[in-house]
């Protein structure tokens, strides 16, 4: 009689070790995936926006509206000068000084010879500046 129990109790547990390294077996098995695809993850690059670049790069010297402060206010740049002048401006207004821009000239001039600082931003980043520059 107890020997039948000792067998008895002996099977449950080995049916109960099974039954749990089954689900521990199958538990592992949702977590790694089985596609490659699924393992690689997707790097989507930061949308790249062009008031934090204004913010990061610009206040210190530039207000948004009109008012001049270590250079002059941005509102309604865009109309004022042409996207191109703007752009080499921005990369590099000395170079684009003594290229013999004049009206480059006479700013720096105006704002006491003080000199701007040059910003090697990427294409994509440029373009997401002249944007916010234009609601400005
Ligand atoms: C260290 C101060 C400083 C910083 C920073 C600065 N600028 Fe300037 N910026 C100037 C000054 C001063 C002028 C006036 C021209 C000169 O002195 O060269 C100017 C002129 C300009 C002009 C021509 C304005 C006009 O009326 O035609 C534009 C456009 C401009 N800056 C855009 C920017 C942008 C965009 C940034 C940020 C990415 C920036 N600047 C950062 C100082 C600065």
């Amino acid at each position: 009689m107890i020997n039948k129990m000792v067998v008895f109790s002996y099977f449950f547990l080995c049916v109960g070790v099974l039954a749990c390294s089954q689900r521990e077996a199958r538990r592992e098995a949702q977590d790694s995936p089985a596609s490659p695809e699924k393992k690689s993850i997707k790097i989507r690059k930061p949308q790249i926006s062009g008031e934090e670049l204004f913010q990061a790069n610009c206040v210190s010297c530039h207000n948004k509206d009109a008012r001049k402060l270590i250079g002059p206010g941005m509102a309604g740049i865009t109309k004022r000068r042409k996207k191109e002048w703007i752009i080499a401006f921005i990369k590099n207004s000395q170079a684009l000084m003594a290229s013999g821009d004049k009206e480059a000239i006479a700013l720096f001039d105006q704002y006491n010879k003080a000199v701007m600082t040059s910003f090697m931003f990427s294409n994509e980043e440029m373009e997401a500046l002249y944007k916010y520059l234009e609601t400005l």
